[in-house]
């Protein structure tokens, strides 16, 4: 045998070097150059490509050329190629244009003038033919027998580092698409909430606001305080998404549904094998390391929780339940409560030491009748978040409806509101919603309630002015009304001081 003619076993030598190329390279592009200029080599021969087979169209792609982005298509039943996709046959062929298989019409796009081609089927590990591979025109003379079998030994390994390109490809395809969905699901969030998602333009929850801004990035404890359904966790969620936190979990806990058996491992988690059956668990500070651990109605915890909870404020490690080594925590704890911490303290039920750890801030939450004038705001923002979830048009709130909601007593305060604005949006019969729609208002003030002078049907206000001195006349003779015209009550009612509320008085007493 020639010099210039080796055997396989040399060839196999080569293959193997371009094998470990190949499993380098997971870009499907640059792979395909890199094993088609590797093959020219092997074969000793002018081009080679590889057709893959795209089952859905049933048509077969290749590259124009080294290098080049071009892709060529066509049926895939045409051609040597087609041939060999479909019948899994080895396809040597001296002289291409005498050969009726030979596909001419791929030479007359690519300008390339093929003399002789060597196809070979390029199958994946399952055996599933993906394609053809090709040399064409060999150095001198046609292709040999050894070359058919070089060529054989090179697709068998080229399908396999085609296939794991391919489905690298597919896998960065699809990690970008969750990437990007992600990072609109995080605008939408900030959005939400970095304008704090807390509505009110008054005094009060302007203060609420701004000691949430000057606080967020501080990691300092929070206690917030209010009534039920003011809006605790809702500043909570503003403090964590607007801190440098807010990529990181905010986990909220009720720890008035937890019964006393289970706080600590809810808390800290738990060892497995503690109790028969027992799985090991995180607990809920460790879920939450990194971000923010909200501890919701912190009154219901017991005194021994209270003890354990204070401890990893300490020390800033957690111990599961069942022993292991403690785990450092790094969480910012915000806790919330409707119940009157001191006086708990007092009565012995909530411990001091806990107290002065989270009460670092304390944010105190004002109820719905203490803030009315933010009503027709807040019922407007509820309506148009209603119609934008329910991809309905905009609706409306009588001006009537309006003053009666700003005049109703709250007791479940802005979640009341909020729930009564659905329920009036989802059965109104027009996109304004009137007086008849109101019915059942929990504790409305009806239409013959003596204390209550808001006339049913005074002319529309002229200008915003006007509207406000109608609603705080209203609300002033509400108040007084509450208060059996006590006027330093009244006054704390409507967040005024005494002589503000008198100042007023004088403004709206009927002339002469
Ligand atoms: N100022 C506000 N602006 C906008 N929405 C508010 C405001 N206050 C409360 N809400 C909304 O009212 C509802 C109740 O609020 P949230 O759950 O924060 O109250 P809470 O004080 O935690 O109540 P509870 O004590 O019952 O747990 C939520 O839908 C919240 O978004
Ligand atoms: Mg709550």
């Amino acid at each position: 045998m020639p010099a210039s003619q080796p055997g396989l076993p040399e060839k196999l030598g080569e293959i193997l070097a371009i094998c470990q190329k190949m499993n380098s390279e997971r870009d499907l592009g640059a792979l395909l150059d890199l094993i088609a200029r590797e093959a020219t080599n092997l074969l000793e021969c002018d081009r080679a490509s590889m057709f893959l087979l795209d089952a859905e169209r049933n048509e077969l792609w290749s590259k124009v050329a080294l290098g080049s982005e071009e892709i060529l298509r066509f049926d895939a039943r045409m051609g040597i190629a087609g041939h060999t996709v479909e019948t899994g046959q080895t396809i040597n062929v001296e002289e291409a244009y005498a050969d009726p298989r030979f596909y001419t019409a791929i030479d007359g796009q690519t300008g390339y003038r093929t003399r002789n081609v060597l196809a070979v089927a390029m199958r994946n590990q399952r055996g599933q033919i993906i394609g053809a591979f090709e040399a064409l025109n060999k150095n001198a003379g046609a292709f040999t027998a050894r070359d058919e079998e070089s060529l054989a030994a090179l697709a068998s390994h080229a399908a396999i580092a085609i296939e794991t390109a391919q489905l690298v490809g597919e896998l960065r395809r699809s990690q970008d698409e969750l990437v990007q969905q992600n990072a609109h699901l995080w605008r939408e969030v900030e959005q939400r909430y970095s304008s704090h998602g807390i509505i009110g333009t008054g005094q009060k929850i302007q203060q609420v606001v701004r000691l949430v801004e000057r606080i967020r990035d501080s990691g300092v404890s929070v206690l917030i305080t209010g009534e039920s359904g003011t809006g605790k966790e809702l500043a909570a969620k503003a403090i964590h998404y607007t801190s440098p936190r807010a990529r990181r979990p905010f986990v909220a806990l009720n720890c008035a549904a937890l019964p006393e058996t289970l706080v600590e491992s809810e808390l800290f988690g738990i060892e497995k094998g503690v109790a028969t059956g027992v799985q090991s668990r995180v607990g809920q500070f460790q879920k939450a390391d990194g971000g923010t651990l909200f501890l919701d109605e912190i009154g219901d915890l017991s005194l021994a929780a209270q003890a354990k909870i204070l401890r990893v404020l300490q020390e800033r490690v957690v111990e599961r339940v069942g022993g292991g080594r403690p785990t450092p925590v790094d969480v910012r704890v915000l806790a919330a409560t409707n119940k009157d911490l001191e006086a708990e303290i007092a009565r012995g039920g909530f411990r001091e030491d806990l107290y002065y750890r989270i009460n670092v801030i304390h944010i105190r939450m004002p109820a719905l009748r203490e803030i009315r004038e933010e009503i027709p705001l807040l019922a407007n923002h509820f309506l148009r978040e209603y119609c934008r979830e329910m991809g309905r048009p905009d609706m409306e709130l009588a001006p009537e409806v309006q003053r009666r909601l700003v005049l109703a007593p709250w007791p479940g305060n802005v979640r009341q509101l909020r729930n009564e604005v659905m329920r009036m949006a989802a059965c109104a019969r027009s996109g304004v919603i009137g007086e008849e729609d109101l019915e059942g208002l929990p504790g409305a003030p009806s239409e013959n309630t003596a204390a209550v002078a808001v006339p049913a049907a005074r002319p529309p206000a002229t200008s915003l002015k006007n509207a406000v001195e109608e609603l705080e006349r209203g609300m002033i003779q509400q108040a007084l009304a509450e208060t059996r015209n006590n006027q330093q009550q009244a006054a704390r009612l409507l967040g005024l001081s005494r002589q503000g509320l008198i100042n007023k008085m004088k403004r709206y007493a009927p002339a002469g």
